[in-house]
């Protein structure tokens, strides 16, 4: 039996996470921008990281001139900056200022990271490409900073921890329970060898 109907499709691919990306103006005044369309690339060997910007954004004319940006990725205890952020411009506003987010050095390039989001990563844009109604800027992440509180022994994150918000497209969520573990690529490793 088939139940199925067929929509207008629109942001098809879900959930992802809502991240705050830093860029920085050529004074160095940083600015933030919430994005949805934020995914991993190449996930070792390089780490590239992608996110899609409308060229009507702030963030867009600054990253493009300045080639770097910081991803973080906020826990659900930010929901409301992280709504205020994709709302505000950066043109008029300092949203640094405006939801008390603390602007934390980076140390390979001039954004800096977001002290309050547990993971953050250094990005050095290695390419960028007009791809529709959002352009994709790729990012090499140079350095990932994790609050030190929730790593593992083994230098794995931990995942019980991160608490990230989660976006549908529409609402924001919360993870709900673990229900299974990767138990490892089976046989022949795919990854390359390191030189
Ligand atoms: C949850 C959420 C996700 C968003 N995702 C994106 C996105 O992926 N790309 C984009 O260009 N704008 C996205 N936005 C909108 C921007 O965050 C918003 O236009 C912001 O005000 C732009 O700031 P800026 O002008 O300072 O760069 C999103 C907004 C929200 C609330």
């Amino acid at each position: 039996m088939n139940n199925k109907v067929t929509r207008n499709t629109y942001r098809p691919i879900f959930p992802t996470p809502a991240g705050l990306v830093v860029s920085i103006d050529a004074d160095g005044k940083p600015n933030i921008i919430t994005l949805g369309e934020i995914f991993n690339l190449s996930i070792r060997e390089p780490v590239w990281v992608g996110i899609a910007i409308r060229e009507s954004r702030y963030s867009w004319e600054l990253i493009k001139e300045q080639k770097e940006f910081t991803v973080n990725l906020p826990p659900t205890a930010l929901l409301n900056a992280v709504r205020g952020i994709g709302v505000y411009s950066g043109r008029d506003v300092d949203k640094f200022a405006k939801y008390k987010l603390t602007a934390l050095p980076s140390k390979l390039v001039k954004p800096p990271i977001i002290a309050e989001c547990p993971v953050n990563l250094e990005c050095k844009l290695v390419e960028f490409h007009h791809v529709g109604d959002h352009d994709l800027f790729i990012g090499e992440v140079l350095l990932e900073h994790v609050d030190a509180d929730k790593v593992q022994a083994n230098g794995e994150r931990d995942e019980s921890k991160l608490d990230p918000i989660v976006w549908l497209g529409r609402g924001f969520y919360k993870l709900g329970e673990k229900i299974g573990e990767y138990e490892g690529v089976k046989g022949i490793s795919r990854l390359p060898k390191s030189k």
